[in-house]
């Protein structure tokens, strides 16, 4: 990679929590990153510290399931910044609820942000990996994979998602693209403090209970997911593909 022409990295729910923190690495890992989220103000913050640091950033809005956003907004990557060869598939909500009181448009906001988008932005990113014989694709999965109380949409989206991964791996090989899925166990951003509120408890309890749980004896930093993708995106990396790595402290959730 030379310093004149990075290789661009595309990172969704960029704006902040683990998105931000993984735009933040691969922009210090040299890749130029597109920060992309629902509203292009709000990644404001994400561009203006990668390009504090001296590294290059887009902010670009758009809903990742919507696929004529979605292809909007690589086909501006593309013209502004450089070919996408770097997907990490980050963007994601909980609507969680017992299944009994699960509305169908819960359902369907979690299968769509996570699965329809996953898809969608990988569908339009591909063509400029396979074009080019390299890239990579990362998708963030969750330990709630294996089940979790409250969370049907959810665990069947990430679930889903591990699936979604080991296929990419098996299509896309042969033109030197990887994918691979990451599963986090608690990581202490914006989506689990609205889980603490949605529970009635103080965040800090809410974080000091998990950790107490957790063989590491902390919860996950947003920092802790961007270093596994940094791995997963690196060129050392081209013969670890199709793999889910739960990164939760400890063998379990
Ligand atoms: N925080 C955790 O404990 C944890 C654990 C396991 C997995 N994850 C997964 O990691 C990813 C990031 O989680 P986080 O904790 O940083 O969440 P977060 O809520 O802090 O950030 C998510 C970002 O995604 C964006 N987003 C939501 N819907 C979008 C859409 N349709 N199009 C574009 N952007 C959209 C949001 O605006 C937000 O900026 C998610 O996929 C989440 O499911 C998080």
């Amino acid at each position: 990679m030379s310093e004149a022409t990075p290789r661009v990295a595309v990172v969704t729910g960029a704006a902040r929590g683990i998105g931000a923190a993984t735009a933040k690495r691969l922009a210090a890992d040299g890749f130029a990153v597109a920060v992309l989220d629902l509203d292009e103000a709000t990644t404001k913050d994400t561009v203006q510290e990668i390009e504090a640091a001296g590294g290059r950033a887009l902010g670009v809005g758009a809903d990742v399931s919507d696929a004529e956003q979605v292809q909007a907004a690589v086909d501006r990557i593309a013209a502004e910044l450089g070919a996408p060869v770097v997907l990490v598939n980050n963007a994601g909500v909980t609507r969680d609820n017992m299944l009994f009181k699960m509305t169908e448009v819960d359902w369907d906001m979690v299968m769509n942000v996570h699965l329809r988008g996953s898809f969608l932005m990988t569908r339009a990113c591909q063509k400029y990996m396979v074009d080019g014989k390299w890239g990579r694709v990362v998708n963030l999965s969750s330990v709630s994979a294996l089940g979790n109380r409250g969370q049907a949409n959810y665990a069947t989206a990430k679930a889903g998602l591990q699936g979604f991964t080991k296929t990419l791996a098996i299509e896309l090989g042969k033109f030197g693209v990887t994918a691979n899925a990451i599963a986090p166990g608690f990581i202490q951003t914006e989506m689990t403090k609205a889980t603490a509120e949605r529970m009635g408890v103080p965040f800090e309890d809410f974080v000091k209970a998990a950790a107490s749980q957790i063989p590491v004896a902390r919860v996950g930093q947003p920092e802790d997911i961007a270093h596994l993708v940094s791995f997963f995106v690196s060129e050392g990396a081209g013969f670890v593909s199709g793999q889910v790595v739960y990164a939760a402290g400890g063998p379990r959730a």
